[in-house]
């Protein structure tokens, strides 16, 4: 047998021109998606970036009261401000790039009123310098022309850039951001809340099993129902959990102290108001942060459209949700509610009543503790009950009974300072 060169024959069969055709092109494909990543990254990644700049306020003049966190004038002014920085960016070539911008500081100078305004933008980082520049151009221009109530005190470059934590920390203390009203479905017997509908809300917990609710009033401060500690009052026995579902938790804090009401006696109704304190502070972001107190003078009207939120039962013994649910009450007067067929006179000065005398919305069991909150402002949720208690669930004639948390103002402040 005659004995062939097989190996350089199978070389030069494996050079076909066909191959070293699909060889180049792939490596030119390859090239060119190398070459072309930063460039992508740099057009089309899109990234926040914020800035920091002070306005003075001349027709308006400063008070103490701009100061208070919960004022009726500092919120009203805030969205003003808002509103305004919103218009100028929204009818500028940057309409695409602005996200929205925050007043979080008001302070005196010289008498004039001055606030600390929060800026956030999106845009590519190959744009910073020309969106920089421009926003500045056009705050400059607008709030000059126009007779505009913001007036730009500081010499140019008005705008100081901010890192982001520092920024998103700033945006998410704002209380009370959750859902926003015009977007809102009717709801039948209550329906399943959407993520970062109701951030503030927590679940307080004994060996992983879900007892009460609660409302963030801060980054270390729930406050929820007195009642809920009849049965174990050890802070070491209670976890809280954060996000819609019990399972999984989105975030879970031990608890490191209970502050049940003085006056509180346990299967009473009367001062069913307790504060606990998380032995680490959540980190607030868009699923997680407080709610709005409301001053001690506020009153929620009768008739008022409000909201209650929970993971308990969705009928008297029904059984337990894992996802977070939603209810759309009214207000009802303490007249109406201690009408002789209602609660007879059982619904005192320190409860306010919600639901609906024909019955069947309303919180159960298991909502205990939990928020009743009501909207002012599109989107910023005030914190005026506190689920107490009621006969059955969704009956008729019997509503749910709050815990008026207006009522209790000063003794929040007097635990928590808040
Ligand atoms: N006491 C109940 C609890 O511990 C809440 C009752 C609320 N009832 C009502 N019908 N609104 O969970």
């Amino acid at each position: 047998m005659m004995h062939q060169p097989s190996a350089s024959g199978r070389r030069k069969s494996s050079l076909k021109p066909w191959m070293i055709a699909i060889i180049i092109a792939a490596v030119v494909v390859g090239l060119a998606i190398i070459t072309s990543l930063p460039v992508y990254f740099l057009v089309f990644d899109q990234k926040f970036h914020y800035y920091l700049t002070s306005f003075q306020i001349p027709s308006i003049e400063y008070s103490p009261d701009f100061s208070v966190e919960y004022s009726k004038n500092r919120t009203d002014l805030k969205q003003k401000i808002s509103n305004q920085i919103d218009e100028i960016f929204q009818r500028s070539n940057l309409n695409r790039h602005y996200i929205k911008s925050h007043a979080f500081n008001f302070r005196s100078s010289n008498n004039d009123l001055k606030t600390d305004v929060l800026l956030k933008f999106q845009f590519a980082p190959n744009k910073a310098d020309t969106v920089k520049r421009q926003a500045d151009d056009i705050l400059h221009q607008k709030l000059k022309l126009n007779e505009s109530f913001l007036k730009i005190d500081t010499p140019l470059p008005y705008l100081r850039d901010m890192n982001e934590a520092k920024a998103e920390h700033i945006l998410h203390s704002y209380c009370g951001l959750g859902r926003e009203l015009p977007s809102m479905e009717r709801i039948a017997d209550g329906s399943v809340a959407k993520k970062a509908d109701w951030p503030w809300q927590a679940s307080l917990q004994v060996d992983g099993v879900h007892f009460c609710g609660a409302s963030l009033i801060s980054e270390e401060w729930l406050l929820t129902a007195a009642h809920c500690f009849d049965n174990y009052k050890n802070p070491k026995l209670w976890m809280a959990s954060f996000g819609t579902t019990l399972s999984p938790p989105l975030m879970r804090r031990e608890v490191q102290s209970i502050i049940i009401h003085e006056n509180y006696a346990a299967h009473k109704h009367d001062d069913d108001i307790a504060a606990v304190k998380l032995s680490t502070p959540v980190i607030f972001s868009d699923e997680v942060h407080r709610v709005c107190l409301p001053d001690a003078t506020f009153e929620a009207l009768p008739e008022s459209k409000v909201f209650v939120t929970g993971w308990g039962a969705l009928k008297a013994n029904g059984h337990f949700p894992n996802t977070l649910r939603e209810v759309k009450v009214e207000i009802i007067s303490n007249d109406i509610c201690n009408r002789v067929s209602v609660y007879g006179g059982a619904v005192s000065s320190g409860m306010i009543c919600a639901g609906f005398l024909r019955g069947k919305l309303d919180a159960c069991e298991g909502d205990s503790g939990g928020p009743l909150v009501i909207a002012r402002d599109r989107n910023i949720w005030y914190l005026i009950g506190i689920v107490s208690w009621g006969i059955d669930c969704g009956k008729e004639n019997k509503p749910g009974v709050y815990t008026k948390v207006t009522r209790y103002r000063d003794w929040i402040k007097s635990k928590t300072n808040i």
